[in-house]
C-alpha cells in the first residue's frame, strides 16, 4: 500500500490525516497516511526515514516549509513564488519534487464561497508565511488590485518587492481609502485571540471577510468585521480541505470533492 503522511511539530492537532483518509475512501485509492512528529531540527532525517520505509509523499507543515523547500530536489513554480513547500512526492527519476498548494487552497474556496476575484479589490493583511504563500495564487487568478497591510510596515515592503506593480505594500495605518469588496486575515492574531487592529472603514464594502485561522468558534476577526459592515464571514477549514485536495490530486491524479469533507470537519469541530 503507497504510504503518505503529514509531518509536522506539534502534530497532533492536524486534520490531514482524517481529510486524507476521506478523498482515497471517496476516489477508491488504496493508500495510508500518517501523521509523524518529527524533531525541530530534525524534518530531513524523519523525511529519510519515511521514504526508505516505502513514503511516496507527504504534507509539510509548521515549523518545516522552509526545511522541504530546501530538502526538495525540484522546486515548482507555487513552491518558488512562496519561498515554502507543503507537499512533498518522489517521481519515478527518484528525484524530491516540493510543490505549494496552500495558495491555491484558498483560491478554490474562494470560488466554492462564490468570490468573483477578478472583479475584487483585495486587501490582504499579515505579512508572515501564509500570507506570502497566496499572493500569487490571488494574482494568478485575476485579482487586479491587492493591498497588502501588515503591523509592521517594513515586512509587507519585502513581499510586495517580490511582486509585480500590483501589489501595495503597507502599515495598517496607511491602508488607503477605498472599497474592498475581499479583505483577508492572514495574520496569526487569531492564535491569541485578537484580530489586527485596522480602520473599520475598510470593511464597509466588504462582501466577505476571510480569515485563513479556524476554531470552533468564528475567529475574533470574523466577528469584529461582521460588526462593521462585512456582509458575510468565512474561516479557513475550506482552504484547508481545498489545499489538501490539491496535493491528493498532485500525488493521485484524481480530484476528490471536498464539500463532504468540509461537512465533517465543521460537524466536528462543532461538537467539542
Ligand atoms: P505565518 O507563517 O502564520 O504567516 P509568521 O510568519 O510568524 O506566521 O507571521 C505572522 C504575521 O501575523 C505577521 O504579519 C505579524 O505581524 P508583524 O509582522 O507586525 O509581527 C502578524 N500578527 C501576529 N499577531 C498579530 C496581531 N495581534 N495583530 C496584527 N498582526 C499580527
Amino acid at each position: 500500500m503507497d504510504r503518505y503522511a503529514v509531518f509536522g511539530n506539534p502534530i497532533r492537532q492536524s486534520k490531514s490525516p482524517l481529510i486524507h483518509t476521506q478523498f482515497a475512501t471517496q476516489c477508491a485509492e488504496l493508500l495510508s497516511y500518517e501523521a509523524i512528529l518529527a524533531p525541530v531540527d530534525g524534518f530531513a532525517d524523519s523525511w529519510r526515514a519515511f521514504v526508505k520505509g516505502g513514503g511516496k509523499g507527504g504534507n509539510v507543515t509548521a515549523p518545516f516549509k522552509q526545511q522541504a523547500y530546501q530538502l526538495a530536489d525540484v522546486l515548482s513554480e507555487r513552491a518558488l513564488q512562496a519561498g515554502a513547500v507543503n507537499t512533498l512526492y518522489i517521481d519515478s527519476n527518484g528525484r524530491l519534487h516540493g510543490d505549494n498548494t496552500d495558495g491555491i487552497g484558498l483560491v478554490a474556496d474562494l470560488q466554492r464561497l462564490g468570490v468573483d476575484l477578478p472583479g475584487c479589490a483585495v486587501l490582504l493583511l499579515g505579512a508572515g508565511g501564509a500570507s506570502r504563500g497566496v499572493i500569487g495564487p490571488l494574482l494568478n487568478a485575476g485579482v487586479q488590485q491587492l493591498v497588502l497591510a501588515n503591523r509592521t510596515q517594513s515586512k509587507a515592503q519585502l513581499i510586495a518587492e517580490s511582486f509585480t506593480n500590483t501589489v501595495y505594500a503597507c502599515g495598517f495605518a496607511e491602508i488607503p481609502n477605498k472599497p474592498y469588496q475581499l479583505v483577508i486575515n492572514a495574520t496569526s492574531s487569531a492564535l491569541s485571540n485578537e484580530r489586527p487592529d485596522i480602520n473599520p472603514s475598510h470593511l464597509q464594502h466588504c462582501l466577505l471577510a476571510y480569515d485563513l485561522s479556524y476554531s470552533s468558534e468564528p475567529t475574533a476577526f470574523m466577528q469584529w468585521s461582521a460588526k462593521h459592515g462585512a456582509l458575510r464571514q468565512a474561516d479557513g477549514l475550506g482552504m484547508l480541505v481545498s489545499q489538501a485536495a490539491e496535493a491528493f490530486y498532485i500525488w493521485r491524479g484524481k480530484r476528490p470533492d471536498v464539500t463532504p469533507v468540509l461537512a465533517l470537519l465543521q460537524q466536528q469541530l462543532k461538537a467539542r
